[in-house]
């Protein structure tokens, strides 16, 4: 499932981020990629160790535990640290390709399967051409190109690209995150079914049979959580 989740961040957040990048040190975005990804991959990102790289997953990670829609859409588990990267000038795309399986965290700690993958965009459109997402999803191909503090997420199996950026810079956060929930289907099935519950509960209060179904939804996450 390809799902745009607006405001994950606040206007204040995407200004603190913004005013941190015009300080930006770009490195080399293949550092990264898996080894196909990095034969197509064509962009910068702030390294690894950068200081202004970890300021910014702090305010990221932050609005994302408080996104009660990013939460129910992810299920997330582990959430590798997001990376910052930026399209422009000469380098500015990235061919299509798939994300890696597995990543290890930073420290080394823990493994990632990458079963979500997100991109979080930094400025608006308006300030650049090109750089759309562009997921080859079930339902065929999606185009993608958000509001500054906004997200969307898709599943980390789907091949995708960014179309060339030809005026301006695009900035954006993404990231890569382990469900709960393995199965994208039933990921689906579960967020349609807390959406649907919040919708009952905001009509009907809580009966006993939103209760009831509110049981089923918290088994069915039991059942299917790893
Ligand atoms: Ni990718």
């Amino acid at each position: 499932m390809l799902l745009s989740l607006p405001d994950v961040l606040l206007d204040s957040e995407v200004a603190s981020i913004q005013a941190l990048l015009k300080k930006a040190q770009w490195v080399d975005g293949r550092t990264t990629a898996g080894i196909q990804a990095a034969t197509v991959k064509n962009n910068q990102q702030l390294a690894e160790q950068d200081q202004l790289l970890a300021q910014i997953r702090r305010i990221v990670l932050q609005a994302l535990h408080r996104d009660p829609l990013f939460f129910s859409a992810v299920l997330p588990d582990k959430i590798l640290p997001p990376f910052v990267n930026r399209y422009s000038g000469e380098t500015n795309h990235y061919g299509l390709h798939v994300d890696n399986a597995m990543r290890s965290m930073p420290d080394g700690s823990a493994r990632v399967r990458a079963d979500v993958s997100a991109t979080l965009f930094l400025n608006d459109p308006d300030e650049y051409d090109g750089g759309e997402l562009v997921v080859q999803d079930v339902f065929g191909e999606q185009r993608v190109k958000l509001k500054a503090g906004s997200i969307v997420i898709y599943p980390s199996s789907s091949v995708h690209s960014v179309t060339p950026v030809t005026r301006g810079e695009r900035l954006a956060s993404f990231m890569f995150i382990q469900s709960m929930v393995r199965d994208v289907s039933h990921r689906r099935m579960l967020f349609d079914m807390d959406m649907a519950l919040v919708k009952l509960r905001q009509q009907y209060g809580e009966t006993s049979e939103v209760v009831q179904l509110t049981g089923i939804y918290h088994n069915l996450l039991r059942q299917w959580a790893l």
